[in-house]
C-alpha cells in the first residue's frame, strides 16, 4: 500500500511505486484545467498503479479517463485501485502499447487531456539507481533506452494526433530532460510549453497544448508559421 495525493494505492510487482515527485504533474494539470466541474476526458499513457489518472479523477468529479499500460499486472492493479477508491464508474484501464496506436474516448476521436509518466531512465544508468529502485522496480517502468528519451519519441507524436484542439499534453520528466522533450513537442506541432518544478526545484513536468488548428499550424504548415499560430491559438496557461 502506498499513499499518493492522499489516496491509498495497492501495488503489484508490475507497478512502479508512485513517487511524491509525480504529484507535481497532478497539481500542474489541475491548475491548467481550472474548471473542476467540466466533463474532462483524460488519457493516461503508462498508467502503472493508476495513480495519476485516479488522483485527477478524485479532484475532477465529472471527468472520465482511460489508462493504458503494457504490463498486465499493472492494468489489473490499477483497476483494483479504481474500485478501492470508488472511481470505477469513471476510470477504465486497458493493456496495450502506445506503439500500437492510442485508443479514442467513447463517442469521440480526441482527448482533452493526455498525461504520461513514461520510463525515462537511460538504460546504462539503471544499475546506478538506489538498490530499492534498481532491484525491485519493474524494468519496463524505468528503461527509457540509450538516452532515456525513447518513450517520449514514441508517444509524443501519437498523443498529438489524439489531442483535442487546445487540449493539454502533460509529461513527467527526468532531471535535465526538459529541453530535449520540448524539441520533440515542437516537432509534433504542440506549443505553449511550460515546465513545473518539483519540491527540490527540478523541472519535473512539461505542459504543451494542441494549437487551435493543428492542420494549418503545425511544423509542416506553409512557411512554417507554427510559432505565430501557436500564439494565436493557444489556451492561455496559468
Ligand atoms: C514510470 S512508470 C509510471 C507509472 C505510473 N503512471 C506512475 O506515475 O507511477 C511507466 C509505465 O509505463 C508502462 N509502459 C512502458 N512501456 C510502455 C508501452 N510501450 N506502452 C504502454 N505502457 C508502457 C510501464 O509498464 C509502466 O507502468
Amino acid at each position: 500500500m502506498r499513499e499518493f495525493w492522499s489516496l491509498e494505492f495497492l501495488l503489484d510487482e508490475e507497478t512502479l511505486d508512485p513517487r511524491p515527485d509525480s504529484e507535481t504533474l497532478v497539481e500542474a494539470v489541475l491548475q491548467w484545467a481550472g474548471d473542476r466541474r467540466r466533463a474532462w476526458r483524460i488519457l493516461d499513457l503508462g498508467s502503472g498503479s493508476g495513480c495519476l489518472l485516479l488522483a485527477l479523477l478524485s479532484e475532477l468529479p465529472k471527468a472520465r479517463g482511460l489508462g493504458l499500460d503494457l504490463a498486465p499486472g499493472a492494468v489489473a492493479a490499477a483497476a483494483r485501485n479504481a474500485a478501492h477508491l470508488g472511481l470505477s464508474d469513471r476510470a477504465a484501464f486497458v493493456q496495450g502499447s502506445w506503439q500500437d496506436g492510442l485508443p479514442a474516448p467513447e463517442g469521440s476521436q480526441t482527448w482533452d487531456i493526455v498525461v504520461s509518466n513514461p520510463p525515462y531512465v537511460a538504460s546504462a544508468e539503471i544499475g546506478s539507481l538506489a538498490p530499492e529502485v534498481a532491484d525491485y522496480e519493474p524494468c519496463l517502468a524505468l528503461d527509457g533506452g540509450a538516452d532515456g528519451l525513447d518513450a517520449y519519441r514514441s508517444l509524443i507524436p501519437r498523443a498529438a494526433r489524439v489531442l483535442q484542439q487546445q487540449g493539454l499534453l502533460a509529461l513527467e520528466l527526468g532531471a535535465g530532460q526538459a529541453a530535449a522533450v520540448e524539441s520533440l513537442l515542437e516537432e509534433a506541432g504542440l506549443g505553449a510549453h511550460r515546465t513545473a518544478r518539483d519540491l527540490s526545484g527540478t523541472e519535473r513536468c512539461l505542459l504543451a497544448t494542441q494549437p487551435r488548428n493543428p492542420a494549418t499550424c503545425g511544423p509542416d504548415s506553409p512557411g512554417n508559421r507554427k510559432k505565430k499560430c501557436w500564439k494565436a491559438g493557444q489556451r492561455p496557461l496559468p
